[in-house]
Order: structure tokens, then sequence, then C-alpha cells
């Protein structure tokens, strides 16, 4: 009987090569027993000023803002609140600031900041808080509850391209992390009463709609309207901030602004239009 174990796969022993000392690499990195300051503004509900706590962090290789504070509140402050569910930038809970900029928690590396200097973690600050790092955004399930739903055109067959759909899919990608709303100044400044203005998020959301080649509604008299697109004035900041990549004021604020005063405020046009401005 022969003793000889049987040739090894040579793809799964490199694998298993660079993998050890991928491994290696990121525990020597761990290893290195350096710490930050994590300063986190907390507060309970409707506190807006809220106070800032510092907490010394463990550095980890590959560290992501979230886990530092996840850190926190494992060794340092257990009734610490904070909002996340996928750690993959793909649920949009874990929204907040950081240094002042509206990002993902989880999306945020903590190697893209200067470690010497304290990191500073906040709600966001468009809505009330309700402990800590968690805001309460339920009113901008209020404002979508508001927009006129896709409606299917019966005129024609459910046929259409790909390059058809592409406006409309572009604005699917949104993960509702309301970013664009936090940094917008028309709702960022308002306090608890937001005006008439839907916000960049659901600008986005109209124009998914609007877009979309079988849709038989028009949102655009509504978007001038109690949406408050008027307010927006292509500042950008909304397009900066989303993590979706979604260009939300080029591909959407743009052409809903076009098409409201071509459908409102162009007096030639308006001679010959009878149903709104025409679709993209
Ligand atoms: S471009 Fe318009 S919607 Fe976006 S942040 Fe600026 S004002 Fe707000
Ligand atoms: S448009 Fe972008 S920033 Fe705004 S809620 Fe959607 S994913 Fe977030
Ligand atoms: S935890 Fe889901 S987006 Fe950050």
């Amino acid at each position: 009987m022969s003793t000889q174990a049987a040739p090894e796969d040579a793809t799964s022993a490199t694998t298993r090569y660079e993998g050890s000392v991928r491994d290696e690499a990121l525990r020597a990195q761990a290893r290195t027993g350096r710490t930050f300051t994590l300063r986190i503004n907390r507060g309970e509900h409707g506190d807006s000023a809220g106070r800032w706590e510092s907490y010394d962090v463990e550095l980890a290789a590959g560290m992501v803002v979230l886990d530092a504070v996840l850190f926190v509140q494992a060794k340092h402050a257990p009734d610490l609140a904070v909002r996340w569910n996928c750690k993959a930038a793909k649920c949009g809970s874990c929204a907040a600031e950081v240094n002042g900029r509206p990002r993902l928690l989880c999306k945020t590396r903590l190697e893209d900041f200067n470690l010497a200097e304290p990191v500073l973690v906040q709600p966001m600050q468009t809505f009330v808080r309700i402990k800590d790092l968690v805001t309460d955004v339920s009113w901008n399930y209020r404002v979508n509850e508001k927009i006129i739903p896709f409606r299917a055109r019966t005129d024609r067959p459910w046929k259409f391209y790909q390059r058809d759909v592409e406006k409309a899919q572009e604005m699917r990608q949104c993960i509702e992390c309301f970013l664009c709303q936090d940094v917008c100044h028309v709702l960022r400044y308002s306090g608890e009463e937001k005006p008439a203005f839907f916000g960049p998020r659901f600008f986005v959301r109209a124009a998914g709609l609007d877009f979309h080649p079988m849709d038989a509604e028009d949102r655009v008299g509504q978007l001038r309207g109690e949406g408050g697109i008027g307010l927006c004035n292509i500042t950008k900041c909304c397009t900066e901030v989303c993590p979706a990549n979604i260009h939300i004021t080029d591909d959407a604020i743009i052409p809903e602004k076009e098409r409201a005063v071509d459908a409102f405020d162009d007096p030639f046009r308006g001679i010959f239009r009878r149903n709104g401005a025409p679709k993209p």
C-alpha cells in the first residue's frame, strides 16, 4: 500500500500560499499597537448640539469608521447608539457625518484620514436626533408617499431597448441613505419644519419614474409646485456625497428643471403642447 499523498493541485496551493502571505501582512499591520482618537457627538432625542466625547481606538488593518464606532461601543460605551445593517454600502442606514462631511460610516476608510488628529463623527445635521448617531429620517418617507406613482402606458406593447431605460436605471441605484438630503442647504438649515421642497433624493425618484419609457404620468408639474425644484440652485453638493454615484444634478435635476421651463415658462412651446413637456 502506498503512503504517498496525492499530488496537490498547483492552483489551490498557490492560492493558499498567497492568502497566507496576505493574511500575515494584514495581521502584522493590525499588530502595530497604534491607537487614534475618535470623537463622537452624543446626545438624547432632540438634542441638536449634543456633547463631544473622545475615545481611544485600536487601529486594525482595513478599518472603516463604522468599525471604530463599534469598537467604542464594545469597549468603552455600550449605550452608544448607531444604526447599521449591511456594512457593504448597500442599505444606507449608517449615514452620518465624518469630519463634517456626509458619508456612509461603513464605506469610509480610516486610512484616508490623518490619524494624528482626532476623527470627528456626528449624526446627520438635517434631521432630528433620536439618540447619539441615529436620526429620525421619517420625513423623507412622507415625501416619498406624495410622488405620483408609476402608471403603465396602454397605447403600445411592453417592449423597449436597453438604451431607453438606462436613465431610469441610474436613478434606481439609490440606496436611500439620505446623505444628499443632509447636505442640501435648502433642507439643512430649515429646522424641524421642512420647506415645500422634496430634496435631491426625491427629484431622483421622480426622474426615475418620468424617464421610464412605459410610464404614462408626468411629474414635472408636481416638482415645480409642491416639490419646489425651483429652490435648487444646482450647487451639485448632493452629487458629490452620493455613495451610489448617481449624477443627481446633471441627470435628474437639470433635465426636470428644463422640462419645467418648457412646460410652464416657454410661451411658444405652450401653444403647441397639450400634455406637459415631452418626456425624455
Ligand atoms: S444641487 Fe440642488 S438639490 Fe442638490 S444640494 Fe444643491 S440645492 Fe440641493
Ligand atoms: S440619491 Fe444618492 S445620496 Fe441621495 S439617498 Fe440616494 S444614494 Fe443616498
Ligand atoms: S451599513 Fe449598510 S450602508 Fe453602511
